[in-house]
């Protein structure tokens, strides 16, 4: 059931060409597959049989070279089909039947609502046809669809159209050809009655491509951002890495049920709906980043991907990690740096160090794993990110560049490893990664503690490091990791020059590099005592720990030059008060906040030097997930009570400076998703929710007016969002009520429907959730409707979500349950919450894991299920 990455063998056989041809039916489907295989004079043993992959297809006919083979010439299992002796070349061709309409897993081929669509990677192509479903058979495909013509009028699949006809019975067909040999996690085909907006875009070459999104019509007004966003990124990747599109088509389809974000099928990817359609009045300016950062990340992967692909799915974030760095670096590029950084490195800390603390850690590159689709996590993907934004730092941009060109120029057409990356990477810039490397090979969240002493009389600033990794599954001991720590030296008048072991000056700021368990750093020259900067831009994904004083971190909020330390320093801040308040509370004491936490606040809203979006981030506490992340013994309750008292303090010391806040950041232009209006409405609305803590009439006012009369999604979103959340029973009851009624054409405002109530902090909303199960617009077998309601309420609801007596996890069971027979992947991804039972105190953790438990008792478990849950109750 484990699949090992020290057992990876090369393939017994390649498949030169793959012709496919799908008859597409309401009862069912055939598809042929006409394949031209030889062995692999790389394989070791020349007389294998051929084994194919293969799940829930029912085998009609099988030949070889022309031959129909008899039923004791080949095997099928429910997994595979296998020929004992097959010639060294020769061509396969096999009919199976499928039934796509009855596909809930939404992987392999598949309809959402009345369009047929395909979601292959990983490992969905199987459940298509007989097939070498791995990334390193890299094939070239031709596709032919045929269906009715008048339900289906759009037939798509990868590559060029080539040739197309009516068939007499109403039917009709489109023959595709994809040029670029490509894994079979690539192929997509799409048939449906769908219409497009068309683009154009001129290559530095100079060639002309064809762009096309499309959609159900009634969504053709949402497609221009992701358009726009699709431009900006081709011209990007140009200018930043110099890589250029390659064929003269690329198209775009949105649909509504779709496991993940999106996925990067050759010249012809498939969205979910919720990151390519937008429009202000149904869109937020969260909504409209995403849109622009998932289509750059799917684009993005025609080199970081397809043109260099992955030889196994344990080098998945070979060009997942890759590919959301490039994304990360042209969303910064779009909008603003530091409000993508610290966005980046929420995230990191929240949910990929608690990945890392848990008991599904694994490291950037797996060593086993049961079943793929758990592997798509935040550890592959940002923990990968980060890895790779370290070697572009430790490189420098003009070094990074040639590694990158080396790379794709090195591994084109061909299927790889992160090794291979790295080697680029050191071949190219003439360094040694050595140690580096680790970052690849050992999972879990480095320690890093630093502490820094001053000699008055020597004039020198010692900091001495101490590198520390916990045990994670399977990884007892950790050797050091290379950890390049960005920092700074502060005096009061700003950056110290650094003279590192009395050399040089260094500059004001630098990178050094830790490689040891411990080891100290000697400033010299150092004219005061500074307060340190350190880990400047999140320059290494670990926990680091200095002994800040209150005022050192005040002093850093407003003093640094580096945007993501003055948000650290509140964050630290922030920290610090909120454990105080929170022994206070567990000692039946009365809490009280800091006051310097209050005037730092004030500070911050009077800083007209600041952008508005660091203001709003700066003003707001540690979430709940983080202070969950970072403490052993997690008491919610405590956590959550905290929190709030800290969050009304603030609002009422507070109100004078948050009502200006409020009132000067009223937008009258036209809606834009640019940084400027994304920053004064996040500021407004970070505003707007502190003052509705103060249950006044004038901050009702002021948000029922916002809800009804703003023309756009963010404002309506977070107006509707902080009424749900007071105490005003009337104007819920009237926003709930209207905002449906408003909205309930548009499925993915639907979702934010029952995502504002599913995290709705009152109590008793576990019941409301319940209901809303229930309600027409739900549907289960609908991955976003399941993360919108059950998803939020369980991973971001934290205080209902752990009510005491239980329910709240035997809730999340049950829907588990139930998911895992209709859709693995959503149910596995579920599980969640559950998982990280161990941090919970006592009594909770005893209900989670009797949950757990249950659910591990139910027969037919799937692989994906299965996987996590006894890795979750073993650990
Ligand atoms: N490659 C896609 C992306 O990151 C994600 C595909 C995920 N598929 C899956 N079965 N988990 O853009
Ligand atoms: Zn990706």
């Amino acid at each position: 059931k484990t699949i090992f990455l020290k057992d990876y063998q090369v393939p017994d056989f390649l498949i030169e060409k793959t012709d496919l041809y799908f008859s597409l039916d309401e009862d069912k489907s055939v598809v042929t597959a006409t394949l031209s295989l030889r062995r692999n004079p790389a394989a070791t043993d020349q007389t294998a049989a051929l084994v194919l992959h293969g799940q829930e297809l029912v085998l009609l006919t099988v030949s070889i070279d022309g031959q129909a083979l008899s039923d004791a010439d080949y095997h099928c299992s429910s997994d595979s089909l296998t020929i004992q002796k097959v010639p060294d070349s020769f061509v396969l061709q096999c009919m199976t039947e499928i039934k796509p309409q009855e596909n809930t897993s939404l992987e392999g081929l598949y309809k959402s609502n009345t369009m047929y669509c395909t979601q292959c990677e990983a490992e969905g192509f199987r459940k298509i046809t007989y097939y070498l479903d791995r990334p390193d058979v890299m094939s070239v495909f031709t596709t032919t669809v045929e269906a009715d013509k008048e339900r289906y009028p759009v037939l798509l699949s990868n590559g060029n159209n080539v040739a197309s006809g009516d068939k007499d019975n109403g039917r009709h067909w489109v023959k595709w050809d994809d040029p670029f040999k490509k894994p079979a996690y690539l192929f997509a085909l799409v048939a449906g009655d769908l219409e497009y907006t068309e683009d154009h875009f001129t290559t530095q070459s100079g060639d002309d491509v064809t762009l096309r999104i499309f959609v159900e019509p009634k969504d053709l007004d949402k497609c221009a951002h992701a358009m726009s966003s699709l431009i900006n990124s081709m011209r990007w990747d140009e200018d930043v890495y110099g890589r250029e599109y390659d064929l003269s088509i690329f198209n775009i389809v949105a649909v509504d049920d779709f496991n993940m974000g999106a996925m990067e099928n050759k010249s012809l990817n498939i969205f979910n709906t919720s990151c390519v359609l937008a429009k202000p009045e149904t869109t937020t300016d969260a909504g409209f980043q995403r849109v622009e950062g998932v289509v750059a990340h799917e684009y993005f992967h025609n080199w970081s991907g397809n043109r260099v692909t992955c030889r196994d799915w344990f080098q998945l974030s070979l060009k997942e990690g890759f590919t959301v760095y490039r994304d990360a670096e042209f969303s910064a590029d779009m909008g603003s740096r530091t409000v993508k950084r610290v966005e980046d490195v929420s995230l990191l800390r929240t949910v990929q160090f608690a990945e890392d603390g848990g008991p599904m850690a694994h490291p950037v590159r797996p060593e086993s794993f049961m079943e793929i689709s758990n592997f798509y996590t935040v550890t592959i993907y940002e923990k990968g990110a980060e890895v790779v934004r370290m070697i572009a730092n430790l490189l420098g941009p003009e070094d990074f560049r040639k590694g990158t060109d080396l790379y794709f120029d090195r591994h084109d057409g061909q299927a790889v490893t992160c090794e291979d990356f790295v080697k680029a990477m050191e071949d190219a810039a003439g360094i040694d990664l050595t140690q580096f490397r680790r970052w690849y090979s050992q999972a879990g969240t480095p320690r890093v503690a630093v502490e820094g002493v001053y000699d008055a009389a020597a004039q020198s600033y010692s900091l001495t490091v101490e590198q520390h990794c916990p045990a994670t599954p399977g990884q007892e001991q950790k050797q050091p990791f290379h950890i390049p720590m960005a920092m700074a030296l502060l005096g009061q008048d700003g950056a110290l020059p650094l003279h590192l072991d009395n050399t040089a000056n260094a500059g004001l700021e630098m990178v050094v590099d830790i490689t040891q368990a411990r080891q100290t750093f000697v400033f010299n020259q150092v004219k005061e005592k500074p307060v340190p900067s350190l880990l400047r831009g999140f320059s290494a994904p670990v926990k680091l720990s200095f002994d800040y004083s209150r005022d050192d971190l005040l002093f850093l909020m407003s003093n640094d030059s580096d945007g993501f330390i003055r948000w650290d320093a509140s964050q630290q801040l922030g920290v610090q008060v909120l454990n105080e308040m929170i022994a206070a509370l567990q000692k039946g004491e009365e809490p009280t906040v800091d006051p310097r936490l209050i005037t730092a606040y004030r500070s911050i809203l009077q800083d007209e030097s600041l952008d508005k979006a660091m203001v709003a981030l700066m003003l707001k506490l540690p979430s709940e997930a983080y202070m969950t992340e970072i403490s052993d013994d997690v008491d919610v309750h405590a956590i959550y009570n905290a929190r709030t008292l800290a969050r009304l303090t603030i609002a009422k010391q507070l109100e004078q400076e948050l009502w200006q806040a409020l009132r000067n950041n009223h937008c009258t232009e036209e809606y834009q998703p640019s940084a400027l209006q994304i920053a004064q409405r996040s500021l407004k609305n970070t505003a707007l929710a502190y003052l509705m803590l103060l249950d006044t009439q004038e901050a009702l006012d002021a948000a029922v007016e916002q809800f009804d009369h703003a023309n756009n999604m963010t404002d309506v979103l977070a107006a509707f969002n902080v009424i749900l959340n007071s105490g005003f029973g009337m104007q819920k009851q009237r926003v709930l009520k209207l905002f449906y009624e408003r909205w309930q054409h548009e499925s993915l405002v639907v979702n934010q429907w029952f995502m504002a109530q599913a995290v709705c902090s009152v109590p008793g909303t576990l019941e409301h959730v319940k209901g809303l199960m229930s309600h027409p617009a739900f549907d289960l077998k609908n991955p976003n409707k399941v993360r919108a309601l059950i998803g939020a309420f369980c991973g971001q609801n934290a205080v209902n979500f752990h009510q005491r007596d239980g329910a709240g996890y035997r809730f999340l069971a049950d829907q588990i349950i139930a998911l895992n027979s209709l859709n693995p992947q959503v149910a596995s991804r579920l599980l969640g919450p559950l998982t990280k039972w161990k941090k919970y105190s006592e009594a909770s953790r005893l209900l989670m894991k009797a949950e757990l438990e249950r659910i591990m008792a139910e027969p037919g478990l799937s692989s994906d299920v299965f996987e996590v849950v006894s890795k979750s109750l073993k650990a």
